[in-house]
């Protein structure tokens, strides 16, 4: 099977008290094996709401979501999951959170060892194993982020805005060891950001949103291979584009 996550028809409306909000509509996605796609698109536009119900945190109103042809109903080690706000465990060390997927699955201590030492190396964290998480720059904290999601080996990795709580100096390094880390592990992502930037520089595919109810305005294949040149011509240009559809989409929605 070539896809990893398959997205179906997905819709999702929030019941309030006196008030409906259909947050998501007519959603359909393929993702293939090894591929980055990028949601992208305005606060609000219902990114978060797509992440949460892959990751199975949510429950759609209708449609499926398959992640490598077993439909998900629940949480899953199958998925790996990076907040934009760290979500770590401030209580143990580095170690024991990227550990901690790990010991649910009942992995025994030698092998969990072995691969807290993998993921370790992968981020460039060995010699802060036994930091406590409030030692950690931000930058640093994202680390043990993305090496907690990947230790399970997960078939999809979820991120939701990962990089978007960092400065910018840091934010551009965390692109090109997430570039790094996806050439040696060939991890399926899907990725969430409202920065064209981000997206234009990380992405095969962008799928950009509509307003709410978010569905899918436009799927952009970017072309290049990576890490690409943030100030060429084409990639400019490919930003400019995607900015003015953005804008035309804010304007048409706007009352
Ligand atoms: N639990 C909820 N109850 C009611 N409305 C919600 C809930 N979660 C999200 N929403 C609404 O759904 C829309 C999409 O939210 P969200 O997915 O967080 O957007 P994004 O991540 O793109 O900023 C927003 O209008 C938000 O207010
Ligand atoms: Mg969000």
């Amino acid at each position: 099977m070539n896809e990893s996550l398959s997205i179906k028809n997905l819709e999702k409306v929030f019941k309030t008290e006196d008030d409906e909000v259909v947050a998501i509509a007519d959603f359909n996605l393929d993702v293939k094996k090894g591929e980055l796609v990028s949601l992208l698109g305005p606060s609000g536009c219902g990114k978060t709401t797509i992440l949460r119900m892959v990751a199975g945190l949510l429950e759609p109103s209708s449609g499926d979501v398959v992640v490598a042809g077993n439909k998900v109903s629940g949480p899953g080690s199958d998925r790996g999951m990076v907040f934009q706000e760290f979500a770590l465990f401030p209580w143990r060390s580095v170690r024991k959170n990227i550990e901690f997927g790990l010991e649910l699955s009942g992995v025994p201590k030698a092998e969990r060892e072995q691969r807290a030492n993998e993921y370790l190396e992968m981020v460039g964290l060995e010699r802060f194993a036994d930091a406590r998480i409030h030692e950690l720059s931000g930058g640093m904290k994202q680390r043990v982020g993305i090496a907690r999601a990947l230790a399970n080996d997960p078939e999809v990795l979820l991120m939701d805005e990962p990089f978007g709580a960092l400065d910018a100096q840091t934010r551009n390094i965390m692109q090109k060891e997430l570039l790094k880390i996806i050439k040696r592990t060939e991890k399926t992502i899907l990725f969430v950001t409202h920065s064209v930037d981000e997206a234009v520089f990380l992405s095969d595919r962008i799928v950009v949103l509509t307003k709410r109810p978010g569905s899918i305005k436009e799927i952009i294949e970017v072309p290049w291979p990576r890490p690409r040149d943030r100030a060429s011509p084409e990639v400019t240009e490919m930003r400019k584009s995607i900015l003015d559809e953005l804008e035309k989409e804010n304007v048409m929605n706007d009352d």
